[in-house]
């Protein structure tokens, strides 16, 4: 059976390993075919995933957009409309984070993180669910982070997104109940992707990576759809990298 699939920032990182790995799954689930959207800002990675994907056996679309701009953001969801007619999963994983003291935070940073992380999300969530309401189905997943739970001093704006997001999380549960849709929120730790700029062997070694964050995802997912696994919390086995 086919998925409609839409992974956003699915050109780096955790976004990129969550496309593999509903491509890998394809294996050991023959009935399962996802049809990959994969949408970014970056034309040219989203090529390179799209080609990793299909020699897995995926089929892929891939959209580039950016999803703090409303014209990019409608043209997507439009694409999957008029493409597809129909949405299974959502995976709402583009986001960004400028990191820094309190005091070193200025108005640039808070409009690039909010208009991605909240406003982007907020409305891509808010258009893909009408159609999943109306068809009473669909997965929706939300990477937020263990920084949407806790604090962490030098995270302010990307901490204020992350939580933001959290009721974001909490509210659509209260409306994809009535319409049998899943809702899970991802909480990772630190996890070694390009967000991270160079880090150098030492740090890498306590963060995960993304394919540890993917599994799960996917095997969420696959679940069967009586059954929704409504939180995946995953932190290094040292714990956080830093403790404030
Ligand atoms: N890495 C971690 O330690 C960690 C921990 C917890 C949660 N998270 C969350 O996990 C998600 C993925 O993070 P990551 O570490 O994989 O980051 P990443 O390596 O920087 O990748 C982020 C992806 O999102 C895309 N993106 C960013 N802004 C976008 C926008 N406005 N419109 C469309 N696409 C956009 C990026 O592509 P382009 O730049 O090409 O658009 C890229 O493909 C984020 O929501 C992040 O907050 C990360």
């Amino acid at each position: 059976m086919k998925h409609i699939i839409l992974v956003t920032g699915a050109g780096k990182g955790i976004g990129r390993a969550i496309a593999l790995e509903f491509s890998r799954a394809v294996r050991h689930h023959p009935d399962f075919e996802p049809v990959l959207v994969l949408s970014s800002r970056t034309a040219a990675d989203l090529e390179s995933i799209s080609l990793e994907c299909r020699a897995e056996g995926a089929l892929t679309d891939t959209v580039t957009a950016d999803l703090s701009n409303m014209t990019d953001l409608r043209r997507l969801t439009a694409h999957i409309v008029e493409h597809y007619g129909r949405i299974d999963c959502l995976v709402n994983n583009a986001g960004v984070g400028r990191f820094g003291s309190l005091f070193d935070m200025t108005e640039e940073d808070f409009e690039y993180t909010i208009s991605t992380n909240l406003k982007g999300t907020y409305f891509l969530t808010q258009a893909l669910f009408a159609m999943m309401e109306r068809q009473r189905s669909g997965h929706i997943f939300f990477i937020t982070s263990v920084a949407a739970t806790k604090a962490f001093k030098h995270s302010s704006i990307y901490c204020m997104s992350k939580f933001g997001q959290r009721g974001l999380v909490e509210t659509m549960r209260l409306y994809a109940r009535n319409c049998n849709v899943r809702i899970t929120d991802v909480q990772p730790g630190a996890v070694h992707t390009p967000m991270w700029g160079e880090v150098n062997d030492e740090m890498q070694a306590l963060m995960m990576m993304p394919e540890d964050i993917a599994a799960p995802v996917v095997q969420a997912y696959l679940q069967p759809a009586r059954t929704v696994v409504e939180e995946i919390v995953l932190r290094p086995t040292g714990g956080d990298l830093q403790e404030e």
